[in-house]
C-alpha cells in the first residue's frame, strides 16, 4: 500500500525554496543512513530553527532499508515536533524526506510511493534528450502526488561509492532554459566546480596555504551569475559542498586514519552562493569524517571501550555541533522559523 509523505508529516521543498530564495539563504540537505546521524540532524535543525532536507542515497536505503527508513523519518518528525511543542516554539520546521541521486524512473517512483516528499533524478550522465525524458517521466509521476523533483544539468567529478563520474564537465547555460521548461523540475543541480567526497581537489589543482594545507580553485561563479540570470527566481541546488573540514581531517590522522591531502570547498564561498540563487546544499562527506573522528579518538584513548553509546555518542554530539554552526555560519538557515532555542 503507497504511503503519502503527508501523512507522515513531511514537506515538499516547493515552500521551504521560495522561503529561502527571498531570505537569501539555502537550506541545508544533510545525508543519512543510520539514527545517530539522523538525530544530531533534526536535533541541530530544530535547536537552530532551519528548514531541513533529509537526504537519501539509494546506496543509504540499500543499508537501513526502505520500510524502516519510513518509520525513522516520521519518528523523526515526531521527535521534532514534541522539541518544538515543549520549548513553546511560535513555528514548526519543514521536514523533507529526500531521494539524492535517483537514476532510475522505478527508484523514484518506489521512494514517492514509501513516503519520500521530494525526489532528484539524477541523469546528467545521459544525453541531454535523454536526461529531459528521464527527468520528465519522473517528474509526471511525482507532481500528481504533490513530490518536489530535482534534475541535474552538468557533471561533477567525484569517487563516492554510487556516484562515479571520473571528469566533471560545468553545466552550459545556453541549455538551462530549455531543460527547466521541458522537464518543469522545481530545482536544478549545476555543476560549477564542486564535486562529491574529500578528495575535491588534486594537489596540482590547489596553491599551499603557509600551514602547508591545499587552498582549492575559486568556485565559477561566473556561471552560477548566468544562469541565474536565465532562470530569474529559480532555486538552484549545490551537491559536493562538504568543506572537508581541516580539524576532523586532523583529528582522523592523529587517532589512527590516513586520509593525505583531503581537501574541499571553502566555506566562504558557500556562504557567498547561498546568498544568490542556491536554495539548497548538500553535504554529506563532513559529516562522515566528524563522526570517525569522534569515534577514533574515543578508540583510541580509550582501548578498552565496547558499548557503541559510549563511541557512537560523542560522535552524534559532535555531529549536533557541526550541523548548527553549519546553519549559522554557512547556509545561513538557522532562525528562520522562529527564535533559536
Ligand atoms: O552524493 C553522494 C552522497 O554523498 C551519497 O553517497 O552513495 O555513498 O551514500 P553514497
Ligand atoms: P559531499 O560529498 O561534498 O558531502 O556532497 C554530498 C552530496 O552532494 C550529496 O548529494
Ligand atoms: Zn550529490
Amino acid at each position: 500500500m503507497p504511503v503519502s509523505y503527508k501523512d507522515l508529516g513531511l514537506a515538499n521543498t516547493r515552500d521551504m525554496f521560495r522561503r529561502a530564495f527571498a531570505g537569501r539563504y539555502a537550506v541545508p540537505a544533510y545525508n543519512f543512513n543510520n539514527m545517530e546521524q539522523l538525530q544530531a540532524i533534526v536535533t541541530a535543525c530544530a535547536e537552530t530553527r532551519s528548514p531541513v532536507i533529509l537526504q537519501v542515497s539509494s546506496g543509504a536505503r540499500k543499508y537501513a532499508n526502505q520500510t524502516l527508513l519510513r518509520y525513522m523519518a516520521e519518528g523523526a518528525v515526531r521527535m521534532v515536533r514534541e522539541m518544538e511543542k515543549a520549548k513553546g516554539a511560535s513555528q514548526e520546521i519543514p521536514i523533507t524526506l529526500h531521494l539524492d541521486h535517483g537514476d532510475t524512473f522505478e527508484l523514484a517512483k518506489s521512494c514517492i510511493d514509501n513516503g519520500f516528499s521530494s525526489v532528484m533524478i539524477d541523469a546528467s550522465h545521459l544525453p541531454f534528450d535523454e536526461n529531459i525524458a528521464l527527468t520528465r517521466e519522473v517528474v509526471d509521476y511525482a507532481r500528481a502526488r504533490d513530490v518536489s523533483v530535482e534534475g541535474e544539468l552538468g557533471r561533477l567529478a567525484g569517487i563516492e561509492d554510487e556516484v562515479r563520474s571520473e571528469h566533471s564537465t560545468y553545466t552550459p547555460p545556453d541549455l538551462v532554459i530549455e531543460f527547466v521548461k521541458r522537464t518543469t523540475v522545481d530545482s536544478l543541480a549545476i555543476s560549477i566546480g564542486t564535486s562529491h567526497g574529500a578528495y575535491k581537489f588534486k594537489p596540482e589543482q590547489c596553491t599551499r596555504d603557509a600551514r602547508g594545507i591545499l587552498v582549492p580553485p575559486p568556485l565559477r561563479f561566473d556561471i552560477l551569475a548566468e544562469i541565474e540570470q536565465k532562470l530569474p527566481g529559480f532555486p538552484i541546488v549545490l551537491h559536493g559542498a562538504s568543506s572537508v573540514i581541516q580539524e576532523a581531517v586532523t583529528a582522523i590522522n592523529t587517532f589512527g586514519g590516513k586520509m593525505k591531502d583531503a581537501v574541499g570547498v571553502p566555506e566562504d564561498q558557500l556562504r557567498q552562493a547561498a546568498r544568490s540563487a542556491v536554495c539548497k546544499i548538500n553535504i554529506d562527506t563532513d559529516g562522515r569524517m566528524v563522526m570517525t573522528a569522534a569515534i577514533r579518538k574515543v578508540f583510541a584513548e580509550s582501548p578498552g571501550e565496547f558499548d557503541p553509546r559510549k563511541y557512537l555518542g560523542p560522535a552524534r554530539t559532535a555531529l549536533v555541533e557541526m550541523y548548527k554552526r553549519k546553519n549559522r555560519e554557512v547556509l545561513g538557515s538557522a532562525g528562520r522559523y522562529g527564535e533559536e532555542f
